[in-house]
């Protein structure tokens, strides 16, 4: 896999340190193109991420006005359910900037899942100013979570959506938690400019270690399907997340 690892000491100084990697590659993406295309993730560390960047001081880092929101996964439900992504995104970022509504470009979960991922295709066509059967869009940046099963957007093990080589965008029945997701497909995931995970917790320790230096088997561990072809790939993980990353140098200083 090719990309950075860098480890935090705890999940607060990975939220500062990603807040401003947001907010510089926000600021080259306006400076080059106008405007910056940024995915968000659900999760908890993001969240974290977001109470970070929607500080008054922050509100002129960025020309928030040319930022443009969407979602790499949403959970199917109404907008306002505690489970939405979008909701959680809006209740700890997107209500304290001036980021116009028409930038916020959620998924329509009041539409039937499938219906929903059709919709977004159309809305990246739009935007990105491409046709069906043109290249997948390439965002600015795409920041993901993983779950301690392997997933990552709504890419979970042993799903179809694995395999999906020509949609950007898809509905899926998640068997084990008895429910329909949307996500953005590995297709649109890799040909972001820039893509950032961030991973926090003890509870990741051993689901880290197997994506970045166990073998290679996406079907169990779909994080491992996300390579940009960028190479712009960067893991921000922290301290309890990256435990057992080190174990083995931590072992042989024990020893030696
Ligand atoms: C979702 C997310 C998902 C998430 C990971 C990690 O909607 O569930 O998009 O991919 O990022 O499950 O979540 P945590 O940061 O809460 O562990």
């Amino acid at each position: 896999m090719k990309g950075t690892i860098r480890v935090f000491p705890d999940r607060e100084t990975l939220a500062f340190a990603a807040a401003h990697y947001f907010l510089s590659v926000g600021q080259a993406a306006i400076m080059h193109t106008g405007r910056f295309m940024v995915v968000l993730s659900g999760g908890s560390t993001p969240r974290l991420l977001f109470q970070r960047l929607a500080v008054p001081h922050l509100q002129d880092a960025l020309e928030w006005e040319r930022v443009h929101i969407f979602w790499g996964d949403e959970r199917c439900v109404l907008p306002d359910a505690p489970e939405s992504n979008f909701r959680m995104a809006r209740e700890t970022l997107i209500d304290y900037l001036p980021i116009p509504e028409a930038n916020v470009h959620r998924f329509m979960t009041e539409l039937p899942p499938k219906e929903a991922a059709l919709k977004y295709v159309g809305e990246l066509q739009t935007l990105f100013g491409l046709s069906a059967g043109s290249p997948p869009p390439s965002f600015d940046l795409v920041l993901l979570g993983l779950g301690d099963d392997g997933h990552t957007a709504s890419l979970f093990p042993g799903t179809d959506v694995l395999d999906e080589r020509e949609q950007w965008v898809t509905a899926l029945y998640v068997e084990k938690l008895a429910a329909w997701r949307v996500t953005l497909t590995p297709a649109v995931l890799n040909a972001s400019k820039d893509v950032l995970f961030l991973v926090s917790g003890r509870e990741k320790a051993k689901v880290v270690k197997e994506v970045l230096c166990g073998v290679r088997r996406p079907e169990d561990l779909p994080a491992q399907l996300i390579q940009p072809v960028s190479n712009n790939l960067h893991w921000f993980i922290d301290s309890p997340a990256a435990e057992e990353l080190f174990l083995r140098s931590k072992e042989r200083r024990w020893q030696g």
